[in-house]
Parts: structure tokens; C-alpha cells; sequence
């Protein structure tokens, strides 16, 4: 009886995942440089950059271009009870993905362009943010895009926290050294994609 249940559960699992690979690759083949890659982040890099936050302390969390969810889901099992987590995407397919897959009273989902997150922080009253999180293919965005978000981005992490960002190219390093007083970087093999990780702080 425990097994069969157990055989349920993981079968659930495994169609609720390919449901995500699927739903990912689709969108791929019809906005190629908005996502950036064909299937979702590996465990490996999920894990390596959230490792950089202070989940304690952390209030107020931010992730931009969540796709199906695979950073949301393991920074909702993380986060403070009391914190709230805002994640903004542009695409109209994930956002109902996400709304019909992740219920959690901390999580907001916003059909809304990075771009605007002083606004979106503002509008409810939250101040700064702790953390942003995002691996938005910022080198294939228009120019004005990738500025106007890094310098938004900027604008709006609180003194103690940080922007985590992952890229495929490298080509984004001297943007984020210009707009951030702060970079480190690491390089992450063990996705596909290979990534470029950046912690940029003040
Ligand atoms: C490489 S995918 C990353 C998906 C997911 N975070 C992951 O790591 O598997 C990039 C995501 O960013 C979204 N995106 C692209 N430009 C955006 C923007 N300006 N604002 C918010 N999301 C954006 C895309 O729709 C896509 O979901």
C-alpha cells in the first residue's frame, strides 16, 4: 500500500516535470532570445546560487523570467514564512503555469517586464529588496532593455543584499561592472547551458 502510494506520487512527479520541459521547449522554438536556452536550469545551478542567500534574514526576494517555476519552487521551500517573494515574467504561458502550479500565500506572480521593479516594489510598499534572482538572456535583449534593467536593478537592492544572476555568454561583465560597485564571478559546467554566475552588490 505505502509503495503503491509512493509509485503514484512519483509518477505524478515525473509527468508534472515533463509537463514543464514540454511547456519550456515550446516556448523556446517560438521566442528563442527571450528564453535563452531549450529546457529549464539543472538542480546543480539552482542550488549553487541560492547557496549565496541569507535565507534568515531575507524579507523581501525578487526573481525575474521564473519560466516554469524551477528557481521559484526551491526558493518558496527555502524562504522565511514571514518573507514575500515577487517573480516578474513576460511570458502570458508561464504566468498561468505558474499561477496553476505554485500556490503559496508568500508568492506573487506578475505578468510584467523586469524593467519595471521600482514600480512594482513601490506600488506595495516594500522598499528595497533583499535579493533579485534572475537568468533573463540579458545579452540577447535590445540594448536599452538590458541597461534600463540593470540600472533599475540597482536602484532597488537593499545595502545587504545582492542581484544573483545567471548568463550563458559572458558579454554582460562589463554592464554589470559599470552599473555595480561589486561583481563576483564563478562559472557553474554542470547545466546546460555551462554558466556564467555573478553575485553584484554594493
Ligand atoms: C533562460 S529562461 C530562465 C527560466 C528559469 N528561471 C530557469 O532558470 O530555468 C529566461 C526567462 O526570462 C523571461 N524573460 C525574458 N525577458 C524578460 C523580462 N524583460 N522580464 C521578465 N522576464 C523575462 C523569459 O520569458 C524566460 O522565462
Amino acid at each position: 500500500m505505502e509503495y503503491s502510494k509512493q509509485g503514484m506520487k512519483d509518477s505524478r512527479q515525473s509527468m508534472s516535470q515533463s509537463k514543464q520541459f514540454f511547456l519550456f521547449a515550446k516556448n523556446f522554438l517560438k521566442h528563442p532570445k527571450m528564453l535563452g536556452s531549450i529546457i529549464p536550469s539543472s538542480p546543480f545551478l539552482v542550488r549553487r546560487m541560492l547557496s549565496h542567500v541569507d535565507w534568515q534574514n531575507a524579507r523581501v526576494l525578487v526573481e525575474y523570467g521564473p519560466g516554469v517555476g524551477t528557481f521559484t519552487r526551491e526558493i518558496l521551500r527555502q524562504m522565511h514564512p514571514e518573507a514575500t517573494l515577487l517573480v516578474l515574467e513576460t511570458n502570458e504561458d508561464f504566468v498561468e503555469f505558474l499561477r496553476q502550479t505554485c500556490p503559496d500565500p508568500r508568492l506573487e506572480i506578475i505578468h510584467e517586464s523586469a524593467e519595471n521593479i521600482e514600480q512594482v516594489l513601490a506600488e506595495r510598499g516594500l522598499g528595497l529588496a533583499d535579493y533579485i534572482i534572475a537568468g533573463i538572456p540579458l545579452s540577447t535583449l535590445p540594448g536599452p532593455v538590458k541597461d534600463s534593467i540593470l540600472s533599475s536593478t540597482q536602484q532597488v537592492i537593499a545595502p545587504s543584499g545582492a542581484f544573483l544572476l545567471y548568463q550563458f555568454s559572458p558579454s554582460v561583465l562589463p554592464h554589470l561592472n559599470k552599473t555595480f560597485p561589486k561583481v563576483q564571478r564563478d562559472f557553474i559546467p554542470l547545466n546546460f547551458l555551462p554558466a556564467h554566475f555573478y553575485r553584484c552588490s554594493s
